[in-house]
């Protein structure tokens, strides 16, 4: 793949990248995306599976969704653009990933600096008394819900939803370094889903160079320097190679 030269010089010059990533990056992994041709949500209603109501209705199907989400996830790895985003870490010294994805896939392939800003699935909580189950010393499999071990109360996966808060301090972390970012890459998102979205565009707004990465054409598109399309997996180790070659 060629790339513009106004792009080259702009990666030869940064001193900070900010990597901004969503659901497409992990398509290469096998893990379905939420929209877009074999999304999800195509299939299946966010409003049913992805918030609080629905959990209290029927927290047994919420629960199972969940694990057979988790065990796709635990069965593959991370794949050539998140290990490629990983090594970008040997090449420049601030370097961060700002994620919506709770699949933990970055952290797997070895990235250190990463905010998750819709949680993790590996991660669960008491929605009575907030107590963490965060290792896997407690049951967590299963078609049912486990119940808290110090108050009886469901536990829940760590994982933001649809009219939940994200994290604050996550967020105001994943925001200040996408504005204090030279180069801020949006990778394998529909950039759709407010407020993660305003990630990139707070980013473009205090001067970071904006470059998309993604295998269509999307809502940030206009607004990006410069688009890549293709696949993610194919994408980010060309760019890595090129980074290679400054040295
Ligand atoms: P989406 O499913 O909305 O978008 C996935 C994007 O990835 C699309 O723009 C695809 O074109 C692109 N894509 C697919 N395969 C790709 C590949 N191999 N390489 C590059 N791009 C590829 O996922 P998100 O933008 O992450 O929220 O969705 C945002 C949020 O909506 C998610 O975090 C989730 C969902 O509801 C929560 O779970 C809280
Ligand atoms: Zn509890």
């Amino acid at each position: 793949m060629l790339f513009d030269n106004d792009f080259l010089d702009q990666l030869r010059k940064a001193k900070s990248i900010v990597f901004f990533t969503g659901a497409g990056i992990s398509a290469e992994s096998g893990i379905p995306t939420f929209r877009g041709k074999d999304g999800i949500w195509n299939k299946l209603k966010p409003e049913e599976l992805a918030n609080f109501n629905a959990f209290l209705k029927n927290p047994d199907m919420v629960w199972e969704w969940y694990q057979h989400r988790k065990t796709i996830i635990n069965e593959t790895g991370p794949n050539p653009a998140h290990v490629a985003i990983a090594e970008f870490e040997k090449y420049y010294n601030d370097v961060t990933v700002v994620t919506q994805n709770v699949d933990n896939l970055h952290h797997r392939a070895g990235s250190t600096h990463v905010f998750e800003l819709h949680g993790n699935i590996e991660k669960n909580y008491c929605i009575d008394c907030l107590e963490r189950f965060d290792d896997t010393t407690f049951e967590m499999t299963g078609k049912t819900v486990p119940h808290c071990d110090k108050c009886g109360g469901l536990i829940r996966p760590d994982i933001v939803w649809f009219g939940e808060f994200l994290p604050q301090d996550v967020f105001a972390k994943g925001e200040q370094k996408a504005e204090n970012s030279d180069i801020c890459f949006v990778v394998g998102t529909s950039a759709v889903v407010y407020p993660a979205a305003y990630i990139p565009l707070g980013a473009k707004r205090a001067g970071s160079f904006l470059v998309e990465v993604n295998i269509e054409p999307t809502e940030i598109s206009s607004t990006v320097d410069y688009s890549l399309f293709g696949k993610a997996g194919e994408i980010m180790p060309q760019i890595l190679e090129q980074v290679k070659l400054f040295i």
